[in-house]
């Protein structure tokens, strides 16, 4: 087990949260900007020959959020702390997971080539874009645990509010795999839809196979809602097609550009998210599951 969780001040609150339910201290960093812009990070707490977990999503500021993360590991292992595990509910840049065009970065390599050089051990994320990543060795050279946050998000849905003959639908291929878990607890069938994306901000959903959603209650699920352009889109489908009340899950409400209201205009009936990401829909919170894969530790 642990000794400690130091709380980056991205995802404090989920550090407390996390802390609490292991029972370990938790550290918080002294963070501060420099009046250029550079971080300052100290360590206010005893790390020597302590096993820590370092808390911090990469979420809405990805690179103030990153650099924190960097300093604070490396500090971590400078002050002598035995194991260093990187807890990273949401891990920006994997979506820039190829080269798509010709002399492009490829984000995520070279993110987590700097998350190892920086002295992190083992990598603990959840519901990772990884969609053309099928094996974390092509990635990382540390162990690297991808939870889901799905399960409990359909939970939420179940104990809340009451979907009627529900359907569940991935938006895109690369969401089956979740679209799977919550049909699984739902007990009911699901649908994939099929997606092109042209730009950051333009996507085109359209219909694969058979979708039998007429008269139905539907339950979209997918790890980040972004733009919203996904959900919106798989929503006006989804709707041609007879479907009724639309509720809609995600892992990572990043929520920019408004998606959030676009999703309501559109007559969502409610849409529900994670703590990976601080946002008005965070309802769902991935403590739990973050402290039982620590307890392996
Ligand atoms: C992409 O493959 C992801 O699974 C999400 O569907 C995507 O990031 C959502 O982005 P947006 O909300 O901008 O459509």
């Amino acid at each position: 087990m642990i000794d400690a969780i130091i709380s980056g001040s991205y995802s404090d609150v989920l550090a407390i949260k996390t802390a609490r339910i292991l029972g370990v201290e938790l550290i918080k960093p002294e963070v501060k900007k420099f009046p250029d812009g550079e971080t300052y990070v100290r360590i206010t707490g005893p790390v020597e020959g302590k096993k820590v977990a370092v808390i911090q999503s990469m979420a809405q500021y990805p690179n103030e959020n990153l650099i924190e993360y960097f300093l604070t590991v490396n500090t971590l292992k400078d002050l002598g702390a035995k194991e260093v595990i990187g807890v990273i509910p949401y891990f920006a840049y994997a979506r820039q997971d190829e080269r798509f065009k010709e002399g492009e970065a490829i984000s995520l390599k070279i993110i987590a080539y700097l998350i190892e050089k920086a002295g992190t051990d083992a990598v603990i994320t959840v519901d990772m874009h990884r969609h053309r990543v099928s094996d974390m060795s092509d990635i990382f050279s540390i162990p690297v645990t991808d939870l889901s946050a799905v399960s409990e998000l359909t939970r939420y849905m179940m104990k809340y509010y009451n979907m009627e003959n529900p359907a569940v639908i991935g938006p895109d291929a690369e969401s089956e795999a979740w679209a799977k878990i919550a049909a699984k607890i739902l007990n009911t069938d699901y649908y994939i839809l099929s997606k092109q994306r042209f730009s950051g901000t333009e996507v085109k959903v359209s219909v694969k196979d058979k979708l039998n959603v007429e008269g139905r209650d539907v339950f979209i699920v997918d790890d980040i809602i972004s733009t919203g352009g996904t959900i919106v889109n798989a929503m006006e489908i989804l709707k041609e097609h007879g479907a009724k009340d639309v509720y809609v899950a995600c892992t990572h409400p990043i929520l920019v550009m408004h998606a959030l209201a676009k999703i309501y205009e559109k007559g969502a009936k409610v849409v529900i998210g994670t703590d990976t990401v601080n946002s008005p829909i965070s309802f769902v919170s991935v403590a739990p599951v973050i402290a039982e894969e620590l307890k392996k530790y």
